[in-house]
């Protein structure tokens, strides 16, 4: 096969993408577009290519820009609405990688799976957290049997976004982040104990902070961290904590039957295993830095996450099913996401658990198609639940003045 066409949509986090597209090696990937309607991100992004020589079509219309001749899309925009498009892309004969988040309905979550099945496209999921040197590393061990089976897992997707508020929501009010759930974006804390489990989800009881000014006073109604707990097919269980607490890092452990494996929480290159001894209770702990698959991940964002998600997408489309293993499908990409989902519908419902569906069963569809339940006003309809529990029970609504002073702070270029 020649070279693969690419286009990304979206030219904020999609920078990265094009990075990796214009960076690779072999020379078998073509960025050929790029479309973002805010202007400045979309002339930023033409500058990339044009600095390795490159003349890319820029569009600030999705409507012309899928007119253009690619053979894949990487998908990079609104992390709500990522689905509609990918469904859009893959019926006009492209193949997709979307950027975090799958979908933000359960609706979607079956719109997408058929498409995916019915177009026969390829589909990956860029959850780049799967690809760290210790996450990876996890998924290895963990597939050679070193900790046994999964009983418990911890993970910790913890980002304290309140200095970059401004720079990543504009002011504008109805920005997805300024929308979404405490629980909405656990696909960095979860993700990586499913891929490296390969177990499904079943169940899952959702818990919310209380409502914090710091992030109130940054236009974010939400302003709560969130915790879910689950169930997983295997009945391990896994408490998952996200976002809006006062530290940066990612964190996971994993509990089998035969051992232990951690990240480090302070050098987060560093992994710690134990594997259990002949004796019960005896096995000792090592302690080392995992290399990268492939040394080219060096430096690459998150980790080197960022290196992989692209790559391994190429590969695909070139054609290299050797790294299929290694790629997230579209069944456990909703599996990453739907618990974030029904875990705001637990968290409406005094945390009760909540059964999580297994949407590679077509049976198991039709309870769904009709579910737009979310925190997403133009997709949920009558079924909008607003995005945390103490602005339902409150009905605050936080004043304009408050997003006027975040919108002058990103043009101003100040922190919040
Ligand atoms: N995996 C990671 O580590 C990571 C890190 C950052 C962001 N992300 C994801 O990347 C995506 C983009 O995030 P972001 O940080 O760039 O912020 P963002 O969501 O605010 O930016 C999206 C970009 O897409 C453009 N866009 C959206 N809809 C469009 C439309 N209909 N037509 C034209 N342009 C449109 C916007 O103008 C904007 O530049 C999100 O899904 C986010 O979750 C992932």
């Amino acid at each position: 096969m020649g070279k693969v066409k690419i286009g990304v949509f979206g030219a904020g986090r999609g920078k990265t993408m094009i990075g990796q597209v214009l960076a690779r090696a072999d020379g078998q990937a073509e960025l050929v577009a790029i479309c973002d309607k805010y202007r400045p991100s979309l002339d930023a992004a033409g500058k990339m290519a044009e600095a390795k020589g490159l003349k890319v079509a820029l569009y600030e219309d999705f409507d012309e820009f899928i007119q253009h001749d690619m053979d894949a899309v990487v998908l990079a925009n609104y992390a709500n609405q990522h689905a509609p498009y990918a469904v859009r892309i893959m019926k006009s004969g492209r193949h997709v990688m979307s950027e975090c988040l799958t979908c933000a309905t359960m609706k979607e979550a079956v719109e997408l799976i058929e498409a995916v099945e019915e177009t026969g496209k390829i589909y990956t999921y860029a959850e780049n957290y799967c690809y760290f040197n210790t996450t990876f590393e996890m998924m290895i061990r963990y597939k050679k049997g070193d900790i046994g089976e999964l009983m418990q897992a911890e993970c910790e997707y913890l980002h304290d976004c309140s200095s970059i508020w401004p720079s990543i929501t504009y002011g504008e009010r109805n920005h997805w982040r300024n929308n979404m759930s405490s629980v909405f974006y656990c696909t960095h804390s979860i993700g990586p104990v499913l891929f490296a489990t390969g177990l499904r989800p079943v169940r899952v009881s959702g818990f919310e902070t209380r409502n914090m000014d710091f992030m109130r006073k940054l236009g974010d109604p939400s302003g709560s961290a969130g915790t879910l707990l689950l169930t997983l097919e295997n009945g391990a269980i896994v408490k998952s904590i996200d976002m809006n607490l006062r530290r940066h890092g990612n964190n996971y452990i994993l509990y089998g039957d035969r051992g232990v494996m951690e990240t480090d929480r302070f050098n987060s290159r560093m992994l710690h295993v134990r594997q259990e001894g002949e004796q019960n209770c005896t096995g000792d702990w090592f302690s080392y830095t995992p290399q990268f698959t492939d040394e080219r991940a060096r430096g690459a964002g998150h980790g080197g996450g960022d290196y992989f998600t692209t790559n391994y997408f190429i590969d695909r489309l070139l054609g290299n099913d050797d790294v299929k293993p290694y790629t997230i499908d579209v069944y456990q990409a909703v599996d990453m996401c739907i618990p974030g989902i029904l875990g705001f519908r637990s968290i409406m419902n005094k945390n009760v658990g909540i059964d999580i569906p297994n949407l590679r069963n077509k049976e198991e569809r039709d309870a769904f198609r009709n579910d737009t339940f979310c925190t997403f006003p133009e997709v949920g309809g009558d079924q909008y639940v607003p995005c945390n529990i103490m602005q339902a029970n409150k009905d605050e609504v936080i004043e304009d003045a408050v997003y006027d002073e975040v919108r002058r702070k990103w043009q101003c270029g100040e922190r919040g």
